[in-house]
């Protein structure tokens, strides 16, 4: 998809800077003449409404730091400061938190509309793993800012976390001491996660950057999941088509968003992290932000912690391995008749695992959460197993071919010659 330029440089000073440093044709051939099958739908806008949120996270996370003082006896009352004598210092400090909410609500949309397309597949391999790498930046950046305003849940959510890692043989308790920074959660540790919490958003802009390079460089997938054959017909230019798209896309979005900042702002947080962190207290049930909460329920369902630990390490690792689990080299899961129901079953796996995550650790719901971990795998040893026998429904001949519906059009050569070409199709 990365083809010939078609920037043709106007005026003098834009031939005089394009011969120096080809800047605007760079912009130009991504951003205006980049061709995007024209089948996307607008789960295709979470892209760019993700790279709007970490451009936003930044750039009020940028402005929180200069009332914020990272210290463990000032910590708690510089947000209360924030909130209430800094001029629309509420607004920021709820757009920021919040705003971690609603990247993870939407990056959840995002991997799940790969999965359900088949994204991840060849040749999109390297764009997934990046953004598995993105994911895991997300994670490790949240629990850092969650522990900032030094309430009793980042206190003992920071405990709970990284006290994970003395489960490692031989090196835990060494790697424990050096995450504090001492022998407990304290000022040295609250100084560390400021700083990582600083660095790694633009840690994440920059894995960003190869994410969509990666993808300029194979072309966006389609609901469809068949390639782009013939670029006049299967594609638009990006710019006006997709450009207004997103941008509706993002302005919808932003209702949400905005709703939860102006009318549930504590919503999805803690009541427990108004109370200053006491290291004598141990709130009665530790519960990490909603969007880690499947997880967590993986980490708890393992009686071990070693065991548990490893678990939760493998549920996200195993993502990055989804392009070679999965055997079936039909992408999109419209034609996948068996694959479909799976991938429907793993999205109430998760949504309860979210939910177990979320209870106390004992009785019926430890039970729960061992069973539906074993589902949660179950999924990839399914996906490994489903591509071998499954018969998939005929697949359009193109991308045009599907917008412009010839399959019911009754285009029985077409049909015939599609599903001939799609390597594991048998229907
Ligand atoms: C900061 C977080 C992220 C940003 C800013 C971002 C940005 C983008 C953008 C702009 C696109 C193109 C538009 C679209 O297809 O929606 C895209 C596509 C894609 N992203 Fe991400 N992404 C992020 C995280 C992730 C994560 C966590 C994953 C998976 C684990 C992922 C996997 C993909 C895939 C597979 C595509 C290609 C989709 C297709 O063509 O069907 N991304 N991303």
């Amino acid at each position: 998809m990365s083809g010939h330029s078609t920037y043709q440089p106007k005026t003098g000073i834009e031939r005089w800077l394009d011969a120096r440093l080809p800047i605007v044709r760079l912009m130009h051939d991504s951003a205006v003449s980049y061709p995007v099958p024209r089948n996307l739908n607008y789960l295709w806008t979470f892209g760019g409404i993700l790279m709007f949120m970490l451009v936003a996270q930044i750039i009020t996370g940028i402005v929180l730091v200069m009332h914020y003082t990272p210290h463990a006896t000032m910590a708690f009352n510089s947000v209360e400061h924030i909130m209430r004598d800094v001029n629309y210092g509420w607004l920021l400090r709820y757009l920021h938190s919040n705003g971690a909410s609603m990247f993870f609500v939407a990056v959840y949309i995002h991997i799940f509309r790969g999965l359900y397309y088949g994204s991840y597949k060849a040749p999109r391999e390297v764009l997934w793993i990046l953004g598995v790498v993105i994911f895991l930046l997300m994670m490790a950046t949240a629990f850092m800012g969650y522990v900032l305003p030094w309430g009793q849940m980042s206190f003992w959510g920071a405990t709970v976390i990284t006290n994970l890692f003395s489960a490692l043989p031989v090196v835990g308790e060494t790697i424990v001491t050096f995450l504090w920074g001492g022998y407990s959660v304290d000022n040295p540790t609250l100084n560390r996660f400021f700083s990582l919490h600083y660095l790694l958003p633009f840690m994440i802009f920059g894995v960003v950057i190869l994410h969509v390079w990666a993808l300029h460089h194979v072309g966006q997938n389609n609901p469809t999941g068949v390639e782009v054959k013939n670029v006049a017909k299967d594609t638009v230019p990006f710019t006006p088509y997709a450009t207004i798209k997103d941008l509706f896309g993002m302005v919808c979005f932003m209702f949400v968003f905005a709703y939860f900042v102006f009318y549930q702002p504590n919503f999805m947080g803690h009541a427990d992290n108004y109370i200053p962190a006491n290291p004598a207290a141990t709130p009665a049930h530790i519960v990490p932000e909603w969007y880690f909460l499947p997880f967590y329920a993986i980490l708890r369902a393992i009686p071990d912690k070693l065991g548990g630990v490893i678990a939760m390490g493998g549920a996200i690792a195993i993502l990055a391995f989804l392009p070679w689990i999965d055997t079936s080299k039909i992408k999109s899961m419209t034609y996948r008749p068996i694959a479909r129901q799976f991938f429907w079953a793993f999205f109430v796996v998760c949504i309860a695992l979210g939910y177990l995550g979320a209870m106390p650790a004992e009785g019926g719901y430890v039970i729960a959460s061992q069973i539906f971990t074993v589902l949660y795998f179950g999924y990839f040893v399914a996906l490994a197993l489903i591509g071998i026998f499954e018969r998939p429904r005929p697949l359009p001949a193109s991308i045009a071919d599907s917008v412009l519906g010839n399959l019911q059009g009754g285009s029985g050569a077409r049909l015939g010659a599609a599903t001939a070409s799609a390597p594991n199709a048998k229907g």
